[in-house]
């Protein structure tokens, strides 16, 4: 698919007002994306899990403005309260996806949304935020032009969600998604997130996430700017090389349920996001001294327990703790026991493999 078969063609603009609800989650990426081009197209390819639990529920309200003007009209409220900081954020995305939807200047929005984790975990949002405002979209796009298909549906809604934040792309579906183009992966693309399209192993199914918060605070470096900083870096060709041959040795660890190997690649993928991170001009690291000592504990358990337990981190402190359901009891005690203590205020989520985007 090229970037011209989102532009829609026959849309009418008639309809007066309307609102729908979406609510759509976030995902941990295994093969991480880090740099990328122009238009949010994605230096590497990456390949995340869906998960369930934690999700953002958006509702947009439509009018039809009285007077049409070539400005974007809308609001945005994060549970009941107006938060005037999240519209440049917003304007931004309206402006990259304008020429897809060439509705947004006839309507003026109301964008209410809530998110299911708390807003100051440090669990980034833009995932499953603009995913959700995303899909919103697409169901008035659908309602001014019925004939769009469910596969055109989908495929733009990750398309529209990666011009709002790159790793969104992946929210839409469940229970793994690739983004980027990959020779191994039939119907990958860099414009949009696909379904996973072979068989996984059951040792995957229904695999766990536990989200340990250890910082809540503002990341003091943002992923655009982490993105930008591989333009230049010393390591990024190699990088991006890594990243594509990850995803093919994934594919047989997922076929074959090697949960070693799983565990040696994602701990590895994390591992070099941030190494990514401290070698870049300017340099900075994300990881704070708990981060650490729990993935030393996870490790040293891991060796006296022979469990499968494993880590991954995304762009900050908190770390996402891996394991298959069938471990799931013998792993939670020892996470409240032992880690438990390095989190910020002990606080902590529960998650798992969830299955993307749910019209509400
Ligand atoms: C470290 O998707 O947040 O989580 O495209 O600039 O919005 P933008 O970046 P974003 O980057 C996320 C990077 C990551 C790894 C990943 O999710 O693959």
């Amino acid at each position: 698919m090229t970037i011209e078969q989102f532009i829609p063609t026959n849309l009418n603009t008639n309809a007066n007002g309307g609102a729908v609800t979406w609510s759509s989650p976030s995902n941990i990426a295994l093969v991480k994306y880090w740099g990328k081009k122009e238009h949010q197209i994605p230096e590497n390819q990456s390949i995340s899990f869906t998960l369930n639990t934690c999700k953002t529920i958006t509702k947009l309200s439509y009018s039809k403005k009285e007077t049409s003007n070539n400005n974007f009209s809308f609001k945005v409220f994060l549970d009941g309260d107006h938060k005037e900081d999240f519209e440049p954020k917003i304007k931004t995305f309206f402006e990259r996806i304008d020429p897809y939807l060439p509705f947004l200047k006839a309507y003026h929005f109301k964008i209410e949304t809530e998110n299911t984790f708390p807003h100051s975990s440090g669990i980034a949002s833009s995932a499953s935020g603009m995913s959700a405002l995303a899909m919103c979209l697409m169901s008035i796009e659908k309602e001014l032009n019925p004939e769009v298909s469910d596969e055109y549906f989908i495929k733009k809604g990750s398309f529209l969600a990666r011009l709002g934040s790159g790793s969104a792309c992946r929210s839409i579906e469940g229970d793994l998604v690739v983004w980027g183009k990959h020779n191994d992966i039939e119907g990958s693309s860099d414009l949009f997130g696909v379904k996973y399209p072979y068989q996984v192993h059951d040792n995957f199914k229904n695999y766990q996430d536990t989200i340990l918060l250890v910082d809540k605070g503002e990341k003091q470096v943002s992923s655009t700017v982490g993105h930008n900083l591989m333009h230049g870096h010393p390591f990024a060709q190699e990088r991006f090389k890594q990243a594509e041959k990850n995803i093919t040795k994934l594919k047989t660890i997922l076929a074959c349920g090697d949960l070693e190997a799983f565990i040696a690649l994602v701990e590895s993928e994390a591992l070099t996001l941030h190494a990514m991170m401290m070698t870049s001009m300017p340099y900075f690291i994300l990881m704070k001294p708990n981060t650490l000592e729990i993935i030393n504990k996870i490790w040293s358990f891991r060796k006296q327990s022979g469990l499968h337990i494993s880590f991954t981190l995304d762009a900050g402190a908190n770390v996402h703790i891996l394991y298959p359901e069938n471990e799931a009891e013998a792993i939670l005690e020892f996470i409240k026991t032992e880690l438990v203590a390095y989190c910020q205020n002990g606080h902590y989520i529960c998650d798992r493999i969830g299955f993307g985007a749910k019209k509400l």
